[in-house]
């Protein structure tokens, strides 16, 4: 074995007459333009080397190549391009080979494509993941993936962008062999040797055969359309993609690779694209809070959870998920009874799907312990309570909890409004205590808010990012105040819905036209779904605080006086027949709007879709940058993930924050100038939208590095 070269992202070792060429460029190998530069000049070094025989490719590290680097999207190309790199590798007279474990994903599974043989060891994950970014594989992925696995196969892994295990991927002939160890450079270099001494030869991809049945390549992709148009709402990249492989069957190969070049680069500067990729980077971000870096986590082993209802058994199915026990308290046996039933409800709806096999379903609920005695959560390291949405009620719990709770277990409250200092306050420990604001259904939504209060210590905090870490969950830090980030954002976007249904603006129109803009469901059917009855009270509670300078629209009031709270009772905003989750408009509550119009004073006036998204959306900027401003949310970013993942605001948009520096903020700041002098309390321009758009800057600039 010789080293041949340089300290650099890809080095060069001669083993034998195998040239070995290893990609080191932490954290995941991404290929930024010194990794293709290093692959480019590997292979003009192998070519004119007369002692190489072959090339074998590994990377360094837990991955083989995670994709292109993501991080140089939107900026200046820089040479050698990805394609270009690709085609060298392919062209290539002496047989590169391979050798995938871990990340094998987007431009990584693109090289391994452009390879001549691939081999994968176990826990390799396989995937071309561009979708979920807004593109499309740009580097022969459309073109050499169908050749080599068929077009249903070649569709399936672009249009869903999702990992493949090893043995599906030797399965599928995207890779030729498995290695039998987990050493790659061991089982590469063997599987080279081994094609070298059957005198293997090149075998390029692009004269690959799997789509020689013309029909069945046609069928997919026909399929595929079908399949594209009726599901993939708004988002550009998945026709694109069919379009790609429909090249592979009707162009020459590069004809296909100009045709996919062309795609790749509308997608790129399409806005989707980046606000696809910001959210990427965004969700990463979220987990970073000040206190993980300041503090280490307690041990968490067991798990409290005090109320067994809508909240508290799936925070509990969430719990169990993550394979810890847990303790759950109710006020009576039936309670507790009607808890565990909810749990095991749900592990019976996954069992019936075939999402999981019974013995999960078994030891999950061998890990549930029930109990009417808060002295059962003696021993626990965390308690989250989820009990009526309460003050006195939570005070009482929490008083429960400091009398039997041992020193240094975490008291955290799953509240959706109260003020968590107040409720620490009734505690000895209020060091202790943090807010785990889960969404419903908690064992499925991603995000997890979590509150911190002014007396919380540091190491509570981290815990808190931790438990989400093992959870599967996308935390995002937020300061105590009525409804964090989430609930106040939702809280003036449904104010402004409701202002607009006053003034002239159906409510089925309102719905269709956020449905357009990208959230799988509009205002008006979300409140029908989560039930009327929670907003109502909420309502009845504000009433006496209620600034008087605050419009109020009373019409959600009034079905509520009928009895009207939505699915639940087969009437709200829409009408339901038993059983059904979609409504269907109903004339007799656009009647009782008409009559709430008049009693106003108001003549309906019409407003177009595209107005509506307009107000909807000034509406919810304007309040997260008040949130940012006051320290609510760290950064812009951590609204934009608490909206995404909790409330549906479409992900290609990239968050509310992001859409308004897309928007540009000084068109923002005209519009709520504009529409303030409608109504001056309710659209007052952020102080801090003033300040940025004097500054030049975006809100982007507050992300810090991560923008
Ligand atoms: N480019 C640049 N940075 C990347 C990256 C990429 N492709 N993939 C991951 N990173 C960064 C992350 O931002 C993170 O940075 P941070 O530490 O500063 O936050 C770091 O690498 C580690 O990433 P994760 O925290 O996600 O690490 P995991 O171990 O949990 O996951 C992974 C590893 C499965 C590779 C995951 O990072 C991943 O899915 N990456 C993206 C894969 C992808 O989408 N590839 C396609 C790119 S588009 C493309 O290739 C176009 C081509 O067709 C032309
Ligand atoms: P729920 O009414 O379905 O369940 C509350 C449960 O707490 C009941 O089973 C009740 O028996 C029990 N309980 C009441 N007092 C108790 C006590 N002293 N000790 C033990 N158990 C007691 O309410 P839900 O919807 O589960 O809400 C619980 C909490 O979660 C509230 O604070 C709510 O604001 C919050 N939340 C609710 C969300 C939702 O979508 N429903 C979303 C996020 C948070």
């Amino acid at each position: 074995m010789t080293a041949s070269t340089q300290a650099s992202v890809v080095s060069r070792t001669l083993h034998g007459s195998v040239l070995v060429v290893t990609i080191d460029h932490p954290p995941v190998n991404a290929l930024s333009v010194d990794v293709r530069r290093g692959l480019a000049e590997a292979i003009e070094a192998a070519q004119s080397d007369a002692a190489v025989a072959a090339v074998l490719i590994v990377g360094a590290g837990r991955n083989f190549i995670a994709g292109a680097d993501i991080r140089e999207f939107g900026k200046p190309p820089l040479s050698p391009l990805l394609p270009a790199v690709c085609n060298s590798i392919e062209a290539c007279t002496k047989p590169v080979v391979a050798a995938i474990h871990g990340a094998a994903l987007g431009g990584g599974l693109e090289i391994a494509l452009a390879a001549h043989y691939r081999i994968a060891v176990r826990g390799a994950k396989l995937g071309l993941p561009e979708v979920q970014l807004g593109l499309l594989p740009g580097a022969g992925g459309t073109q050499r993936a169908p050749r080599l696995i068929g077009a249903a196969h070649a569709l399936d892994l672009m249009l869903s962008g999702r990992h493949v295990r090893a043995e599906e991927a030797l399965a599928m002939g995207l890779v030729d062999r498995l290695g039998a160890t987990d050493d790659v450079l061991g089982e590469g270099l063997a599987y080279t040797r081994e094609l070298l001494a059957a005198k293997a030869g090149v075998r390029p991809t692009r004269a690959a055969t799997a789509l020689a049945d013309l029909q069945a390549g046609r069928a997919a992709v026909e399929a595929a359309r079908k399949e594209t148009a009726a599901r993939t709402r708004g988002l550009f990249s998945p026709m694109k993609i069919v379009q790609a492989v429909e090249a592979a069957l009707t162009l020459p190969f590069d004809e296909g690779l100009a045709l996919e070049r062309q795609l790749f680069v509308e997608c790129l500067e399409s806005p989707q694209r980046a606000g696809l990729i910001h959210a990427f980077f965004a969700e990463r971000e979220v987990a970073k809070a000040p206190e993980t870096k300041a503090a280490s986590a307690r041990a968490v082993a067991s798990v409290g959870i005090v109320g067994g209802g809508t909240m508290g058994a799936g925070i509990a199915v969430a719990v169990l998920d993550a394979g810890l026990p847990i303790t759950m308290i109710e006020r009576d046996e039936a309670a507790l009874e009607r808890g565990r039933a909810h749990i095991e409800r749900v592990y019976d709806g996954l069992l019936a799907k075939g999402r999981i096999q019974a013995e999960v379903k078994d030891a999950a609920l061998a890990r549930f312990t029930g109990s009417t005695s808060y002295d059962a959560l003696a021993n626990v390291d965390l308690v989250i309570e989820a009990v009526f949405e309460d003050m006195a009620v939570k005070k009482a719990v929490f008083s429960e909890l400091d009398r039997v709770c041992k020193p240094g277990a975490i008291l955290a409250t799953n509240t959706s409004y109260l003020d968590i200092d107040e409720i620490a306050g009734v505690t000895s420990r209020p060091f202790d205590v943090v807010g785990l604001h889960f969404f419903s259904p908690a064992n499925i939504m991603k995000l997890l808010e979590i509150v911190v209060p002014a007396r919380v210590s540091a190491d509570v905090v981290a815990t808190a990012f931790e438990l989400a870490k093992q959870l599967r969950k996308v935390p995002v830090r937020a300061g105590v105040c009525d409804g964090f980030i989430g609930n106040r954002l939702l809280a003036v976007y449904r104010t402004a819905a409701d202002y607009l249904m006053e003034d002239g603006a159906s409510p089925y129109q309102i719905d269709r036209a956020m449905r357009e803009f990208g959230y799988p469901m509009g205002p008006y059917q979300v409140v029908d779904l989560a039930g009327g009855d929670i907003g109502w009270a909420a309502r009845k509670r504000r009433a006496p605080t209620r600034d008087t300078r605050m419009r109020y629209v009373e019409i959600a009031d009034r079905l509520c006086e009928r009895g009207w709270f939505g699915q639940k009772t087969g009437r709200g905003f829409y009408r339901y027949e038993p059983g059904a989750r979609t409504g269907t408009p109903d004339p007799e509550v656009e009647a009782i709007i008409d009559s709430e119009r008049a009693r106003a004073g108001i003549s309906p006036r019409s407003f177009t879709d595209e107005e509506i998204v307009r107000r909807l959306m000034c509406a919810v900027i304007n309040e997260a940058a008040n949130v940012v401003r006051e320290g609510i949310a760290l950064r812009p970013l951590d609204v934009d993930i608490a909206l995404v993942y909790g409330y549906g605001f479409p992900r290609y948009r990239g968050g509310p924050m992001k859409y308004a520096d897309m928007l540009g903020l000084p068109n923002v700041l005209a519009e709520l100038t504009r529409l303030s002098q409608e109504d001056a309390f309710f659209w007052r321009p952020s102080p801090l939208i003033v300040e940025l758009v004097e500054r030049g800057a975006d809100f982007a600039s507050l992300n810090g590095a991560a923008s």
